[in-house]
């Protein structure tokens, strides 16, 4: 069997290195231009050089959960297109998104901020019940985002394209009940992948739908927000603020009002990252049932876009 790897944004040696140890009978290499014919490929943001060379390909595994940026490309029609599953991601996701509502509830920067300035300050305690918190997409990653955030008895809410039964998660479910999940919800959390039905749905219309001192908290993909409208609503006082972990560019420009808001608090795109062990495991794992002719977890559905 040959796989070749495609990633050309990660220094190759230590991932080939894990995957060498992980299958020992395959032959594994750096894909090049007029690179042998592979079964199967390791892939991030691959070029379109790459598919059109290795058309044969029966499996492409995508070495992170969003798989937007590769269904722009043309990919081999026959190849099932696997992403990562958790793979070490969904407790690093869980880790930043209660990280960042219990900052924002608990008002940890307002009192970093008075403690800096000399100030002995009092604040008055919120009321976690009128806290809810609403996660957009209950997958892999939303629903362990979900459950991590009832461990601090905040009411929780979920929208899914389908129906989910999630002990304590007050359930949406599809376009007809996105409105009531927004006027229901205070912190909204996206954890939606990114399609043609999901893109730019945090703008003025949706966000204006959440509870009054709404907050948002991205950290599934920048192109989810329109990040004109979403300043517009924190200037007029309608939205509290944003944690925002995603960027329609990357790295964000340095020219963009995100840099300076004062109600914006961001991080580089690092809320859950692919942890090389896990992901390597993953992949061999997967290899080798595709091969076996077992089904596995995280096939992507090319038409849905995810
Ligand atoms: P997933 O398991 O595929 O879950 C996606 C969820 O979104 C599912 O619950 C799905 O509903 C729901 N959904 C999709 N389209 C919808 C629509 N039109 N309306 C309502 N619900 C919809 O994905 P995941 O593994 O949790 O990952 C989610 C995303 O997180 C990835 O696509 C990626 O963009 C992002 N991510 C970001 C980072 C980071 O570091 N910032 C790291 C990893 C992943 P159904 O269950 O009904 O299908
Ligand atoms: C990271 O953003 C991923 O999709 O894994």
């Amino acid at each position: 069997m040959n796989i070749t790897f495609c990633c050309p944004s990660l220094p190759a040696g230590p991932w080939l290195a894990g995957l060498k140890a992980a299958l020992p009978d395959a032959e594994i290499s750096v894909w090049q231009p007029g690179a042998l014919p592979a079964d199967h490929a390791v892939v991030w943001a691959p070029p379109q050089a790459f598919f059109d060379e290795q058309a044969q390909l029966k499996g492409i595994f995508n070495m992170g959960a969003g798989v937007d940026a590769l269904l722009e490309l043309r990919l081999p029609p026959q190849a099932t297109v696997v992403r990562l599953d958790d793979a070490g991601m969904a407790v690093q996701m869980a880790e930043y998104v209660c990280h960042a509502v219990i900052r924002h509830f608990r008002e940890f920067e307002g009192y970093a901020a008075d403690m800096e300035a000399g100030l002995w300050s009092d604040r008055k305690p919120r009321r976690r019940a009128d806290f809810s918190v609403g996660v957009m997409g209950l997958g892999v990653l939303g629903e362990r985002v979900a459950r991590a955030l009832q461990t601090f008895e905040f009411p929780v809410n979920g929208w899914s394209r389908s129906a989910k039964a999630i002990d304590g998660v007050n359930g949406f479910v599809g376009a007809a009940q996105f409105n009531d999940f927004l006027a229901n919800t205070q912190v909204l959390v996206n954890l939606l992948p990114l399609t043609p039905e999901t893109q730019n749905i945090m703008n003025h219309a949706t966000l204006s739908q959440l509870k009054p001192d709404g907050y948002v908290i991205n950290v599934a993909r920048g192109a989810h927000l329109v990040d004109d409208d979403l300043i517009a609503l924190i200037d007029s006082g309608r939205l509290a603020g944003a944690t925002l972990d995603v960027f329609r560019v990357e790295p964000l420009p340095a020219d963009h009002p995100f840099w300076t808001h004062p109600k914006i608090t961001m991080t580089p795109h690092a809320s859950a990252r692919t942890l090389r062990d896990e992901s390597i495991a993953q992949i061999a794992g997967k290899i080798m049932a595709l091969e076996r002719g077992d089904g596995v977890a995280g096939v992507v559905d090319t038409g849905r876009g995810y």
